[in-house]
């Protein structure tokens, strides 16, 4: 059963969030700093455009506010200045109060100001700033006139222009922004939401498949539809689901091979109790099934033996004792506990193992294991008589042991190393090679086989120890 997610834990909502909030900020620091700004230099410009304006004036105001001018005529011309200049024309007279004399507009209405006017008189300059008058922002220029030969202005012209058009342009970019922010979130909001949705089905169908494969439902591979991080994920998934089919199914092959091998011996186990029950028989006959059933315990000792190395390899828990060992030594030892099948075997066993020199770094009981797996083939895989032989010596940086004989080969020399692979009529189980290669691999060396009819040699390879070491 599927719980649904938490809302505010879900991938779409995540997604749509972190969008928003992208977005958001980007139209607030547009809103907040840019379009302001923007606003600052329209009206500073539109103030130089003003302050470059006003100049081509002055010389006239002189000649007609220092004059005997007729206050009519002084009117108009204030008036006539305004409509040139495009400007709301105020003359304020000297101080102390700085009166205003004329103003071209038609309303009484000043929008002039006076501080500006003020500052001008004070300082003798043209100044010029944006004021904000009866709550409209203006550009104003304020020019002071002086007659002739005086230090003081006795006059101080006043031009004014409402900066209603670049508060107009502004409140429209505002204006746009604001729709264009709005379609950008809903954008935002749908594509995010669809993103979401197209990944979590996705991941749906990773998690759906991943639970198959825990519940031991091997399925159809994903399609690998993409090369982003999720196909990647399907393709490993996929990869992992081949893997662990390989695994299942060696695990199945290795205990149906294990059952196999352990029920032979225990059958013919059963068969030789039940004749022994057999009240007549004869001494001898009893003996014999005596030693054959002798003979299936030992099979079946060794085969327990095997099996649990075998799954101590698996599970990594075979613990290792690496030191220097002498293998010149360890050979000799250990070809010394086959004397009794050496003359079984009607043959001899030729040792030419030096007497130092020959030290490699392992675990010297499996190292020994891996010498009888490797002895006991030699004379158990070949006719009787066949001559084998153990050497040692060292090569490459490595420390080596060969166990060889004259027997007729290998067959399928290619598989000797699989478990539970026998290529001949001698009832072995087909570990003995497998082991020997596991416990090879790990202490670091490896079991090369050359083979042909007439010479088969097993060569165990180990890390060499260093001759001036402490060994
Ligand atoms: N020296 C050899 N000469 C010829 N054939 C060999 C020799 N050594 C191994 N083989 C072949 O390789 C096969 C696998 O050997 P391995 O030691 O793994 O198993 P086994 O001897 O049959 O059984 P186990 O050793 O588990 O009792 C043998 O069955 C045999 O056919
Ligand atoms: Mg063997």
């Amino acid at each position: 059963m599927k719980l649904p997610l938490p809302p505010a834990r879900s991938l779409g909502n995540k997604l749509a969030l972190v969008f928003f909030a992208v977005i958001a900020v980007a139209f607030a620091v547009i809103f907040l700093v840019v379009v302001p700004q923007l606003q600052t230099n329209l009206e500073k410009q539109r103030v130089t455009e003003l302050r470059r304006v006003v100049p081509v004036f002055t010389s006239n105001f002189q000649s007609v506010l220092t004059s005997k001018t007729p206050d009519q005529q002084r009117d108009d011309f204030v008036r006539s200045v305004g409509d040139s200049a495009d400007a709301d024309v105020t003359v304020f007279q000297q101080p102390p109060d700085l009166w205003v004399t004329y103003n071209s507009r038609v309303s009484p209405e000043v929008s002039a100001s006076r501080e500006l006017a003020a500052l001008a008189y004070r300082t003798g300059h043209i100044q010029a700033r944006v004021e904000r008058v009866n709550a409209r922002r203006t550009a104003q220029a304020a020019v002071p006139i002086k007659r002739e030969g005086q230090k003081r202005a006795s006059y101080v012209v006043v031009y004014a222009r409402d900066l209603a058009d670049v508060r107009d342009a502004v409140a429209l970019i505002r204006n746009r922004l604001l729709i264009a922010g709005a379609i950008a979130l809903l954008i935002a909001l749908i594509g995010s939401y669809a993103v979401a949705w197209a990944l979590a089905r996705r991941v749906r169908r990773l998690e759906a498949a991943a639970k198959q494969v825990a519940a031991g439902n091997f399925i159809e591979p994903l399609p690998e539809d993409s090369e982003d991080e999720l196909g990647q994920l399907t393709r490993t998934f996929n990869e992992m689901q081949v893997q662990l089919a390989r695994v299942d199914s060696a695990r199945r092959e290795f205990i149906a091979n294990a059952s196999h091998e352990l029920r032979t011996p225990i059958f013919s186990l059963g068969g030789f109790v039940e004749l022994l029950q057999d009240e007549e028989l004869d001494e001898d006959t009893r003996n014999e099934f005596l030693w054959l059933m002798r003979e299936q315990v030992e099979r079946l000792q060794k085969l327990a033996v095997s099996l649990l190395d075998l799954s101590r390899i698996d599970a990594g828990s075979l613990e290792l004792n690496p030191e220097d060992v002498d293998l010149s030594e360890l050979a000799r030892e250990v070809a010394g506990e086959f004397t009794p099948a050496v003359s079984s075997h009607n043959t001899r066993l030729q040792l030419n193992l030096p007497e130092s020199d020959v030290e490699a770094i392992c675990d010297r009981e499996r190292v020994a294991q891996i010498m009888r797996i490797l002895l006991d083939n030699a004379l158990r895989h070949t006719p009787e008589g066949t001559r084998v032989t153990v050497s040692a010596d060292r090569s490459n940086g490595t420390a080596q042991v060969t166990v060889a004989d004259t027997g007729p080969g290998v067959t399928g020399a290619d598989r000797v190393f699989e478990r539970f692979f026998t290529g001949d009529a001698a009832r072995g189980s087909g570990l003995g090679l497998a082991i020997a290669r596991e416990l090879a691999d790990r202490m670091s060396g490896n079991i090369e086989l050359r083979s042909q009819p007439g010479r088969t040699a097993f060569t165990l390879a180990l890390p060499a120890a260093d001759r001036n070491g402490s060994a």
